[in-house]
């Protein structure tokens, strides 16, 4: 099995999103599977210009000539896609969402109803790779992260694809957090997001008991906000002194 995740948040290789790819994949490597994390932060991606001629002039091919190119082919040629970003305004961040609008060249212009009478484009190739999500939050809660299940449903939908896993961190601020009483909880974790890697790859999803654990609060919510609002009065102190 061949993974590819695509890494949506501006820190890159420092970023939250990145722990928790990192850890799932080397779960699913020690399955079997082939992995690569790809930081968007370091790819040259234009915004999509709207101009069709991926459906019309040059079928399958943007006009635009930067790193996307090579992702396109990095899609078309894995059995699972991670999309993984960490929530920006209830959503996905720019970056993550200048690379699905370039996904575009992978559909073709041409409508038909789904199953349930809903429009989507027909297929431009036999072959699209599965979804998996990815997701962590500032802010404590599993609700933040209803807007990016909806939308990541229903781009699939349209590129004839499933959402096959999802992994959504609240508070994930806390992953890099170095106070000595959240270490083993850190740990736990990811070794559960190795785990979850392992499953999915050894028998193509991840259990509701792992799924369970790592939807678990690291510290009750009232905790975290009470030390980030402690965190945030400290910054603003600093720049006050
Ligand atoms: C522009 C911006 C918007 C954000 N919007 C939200 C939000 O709507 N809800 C939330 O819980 N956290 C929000 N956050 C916090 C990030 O999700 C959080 O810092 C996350 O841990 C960053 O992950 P990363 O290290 O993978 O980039 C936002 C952060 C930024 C910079």
């Amino acid at each position: 099995m061949k993974i590819t995740a695509f890494n949506g948040s501006p820190r890159g290789r420092r970023s939250n999103t990145g722990i928790m790819v990192s850890e799932f994949l080397q779960g699913a490597e020690k399955a079997g599977a082939r992995t690569e994390q790809i930081f968007l932060s370091g790819k040259k991606i234009g915004h999509c210009k709207g101009c069709f001629n991926c459906w019309i002039a040059t079928p399958g091919q943007c006009v635009l000539k930067d790193d996307m190119t090579e992702l396109l082919e990095k899609v078309l040629a894995s059995d699972l896609i991670i999309m993984a970003t960490p929530l920006y305004v209830d959503g996905v961040t720019a970056m993550m969402k200048g690379f699905m609008d370039r996904l575009i060249p992978l559909a073709d212009p041409h409508f038909e109803q789904d199953d349930k009478g809903g429009w989507r484009h027909l297929r431009r190739y036999e072959h699209n790779p599965e979804i998996m999500v990815i997701s962590n939050s500032g802010m404590p809660g599993r609700e933040h992260f209803q807007v990016l299940e909806l939308h990541f449903r229903r781009m699939a939908r349209n590129f004839h694809s499933t959402v096959v896993a999802e992994i959504y961190r609240d508070s994930g601020e806390l992953l890099k957090n170095q106070v000595l009483i959240l270490k083993p909880i850190i740990s736990k974790y990811k070794r559960n997001l190795r785990k979850a890697g392992e499953e999915f790859v050894s028998s193509g999803s991840i259990s509701a008991e792992t799924i369970t654990k790592l939807e678990k609060p690291l510290i009750s919510g009232e905790m975290y906000i009470k030390e980030a609002n402690k965190h945030w009065d400290r910054q603003l102190a600093k720049l006050r002194n």
